[in-house]
């Protein structure tokens, strides 16, 4: 899983494919790590995630026969509609299903779907917890919209997971997989959509580790956060949790409480990131990143044993100054924040502790900041 698709080789790769179809274009859209503001954005929190170096590329031309054709390097498999049965087309729980739902989303907002046959690769690993579905969703938004101008990429592709997997998910990933920058965060107000770029201090590594397992309950744990953080701002008569403050929450049942607890502290946590990384203080954006992490797994509850042994053997390691679980959850991957110069040191703790505790390989990573989603051929 290595970044940087060699271009050449997917068109070589699309033209094989397709023999008869048109001119290529190469769409890529890439994968995220939230380096902090977690389980806030459906509660039009504060987020602050960077777009990384791995990517999902949807290669597409028209194609001359009227029908819509999808290939998937990943699962190896062809799938293929008639453009008069796309509006109809209900999800099967296939990896097709990403491809319809970016079409049903685009045909609602009267954006016709042209005959047309794509090639779709990924380096994002799938269920890493680093948005390989965020990647999918924009990277077929920009190729079947053909990137109109004045549309809204994020939003869309955000419906069209909201209506396939019927995931009530925020709009980060699909946010940061559009906007990324090289070598800056991405500070994004989720109820205001108001953004801008966080550069980060350059002597600070990001590492991430993927724990290889996603446990069943990960969709219904989420959807379960989300309910839950709706009832605690009813409870407080707050529209969202955005509204709520520490001082309101005593009198809340103690579940709702912890929810509510951990979207008002981490919100805040991610305005004292902020803060921190325009002043270069890496300990300090360290020790935010691991209270984040004990704000998940003891208020929010969503984190599980293979994300905490992860954190605690960063923690461990000399030179980590922070670690939490990313994403939603219940599995995925982690993130260490350190000194550059002991990435190495991380990589041979994680690898072996991770192996004698789970019986399984991480995946470890160094991140890095990159760019947001964009034709790159031709
Ligand atoms: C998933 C969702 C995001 C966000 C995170 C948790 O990645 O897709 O919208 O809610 O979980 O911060």
């Amino acid at each position: 899983m290595s970044a940087g698709m060699n271009l050449p080789d997917t068109v070589r790769q699309f033209r094989d494919l397709y023999p008869a179809s048109g001119e290529p274009v190469v769409w890529r859209a890439p994968g995220r790590v939230n380096l902090i503001g977690e389980h806030t954005d459906y509660n039009l929190g504060l987020v602050l995630p960077m777009a990384i170096d791995l990517a999902c590329y949807v290669t597409a031309a028209p194609s001359k026969d009227g029908r819509l054709r999808a290939y998937s390097q990943q699962f190896q498999e062809v799938v293929e509609w008639r453009l008069e049965d796309l509006a109809a087309i209900a999800p099967r729980g296939h990896w097709s299903d990403r491809v319809a739902g970016v079409v049903w989303v685009l045909l609602r907002q009267g954006i016709p779907i042209n005959a047309t046959d794509l090639l779709i690769d990924s380096e994002v690993p799938l269920g890493g917890g680093l948005s390989s579905s965020a990647a999918l969703g924009v990277a077929l938004t920009l190729a079947l919209s053909e990137n109109r101008p004045g549309i809204d990429v994020a939003g869309l592709a955000r419906a069209a997971e909201v209506d396939t997997v019927g995931l009530p998910c925020g709009i980060m990933d699909q946010f940061i997989s559009v906007k990324g920058q090289p070598g800056a965060a991405i500070f994004l107000d989720c109820r205001s959509l108001q953004w801008h770029p966080v550069p980060l201090p350059r002597n600070c590594a990001m590492v991430v580790v993927n724990s290889m397992v996603k446990h069943e309950l990960a969709n219904s744990a989420y959807r379960t956060r989300v309910a839950e953080c709706a009832e605690a701002a009813k409870s407080l008569g707050v529209a969202s949790l955005r509204y709520a403050e520490l001082s309101q929450i005593d009198g809340l049942d103690p579940v709702l409480r912890r929810r509510a607890r951990h979207v008002i502290t981490e919100n805040n946590r991610v305005q004292e990131f902020v803060d921190a990384a325009m002043a270069g203080d890496v300990g300090g954006m360290g020790r935010l990143v691991t209270q984040s992490h004990e704000s998940l797994r003891d208020d929010h509850e969503v984190s599980c044993a293979e994300l905490d042994f992860l954190v605690e053997t960063a923690l461990n390691v000399e030179g980590v100054v922070g670690s939490r679980m990313i994403g939603g959850g219940f599995g995925g991957s982690t993130l260490a924040l350190l000194h550059p110069g002991r990435v190495e040191a991380l990589q041979a703790a994680v690898r072996t502790r991770y192996r004698e505790f789970s019986g399984m390989s991480p995946e470890v990573q160094v991140s890095r900041a990159s760019a947001g989603a964009s034709r790159v051929y031709p």
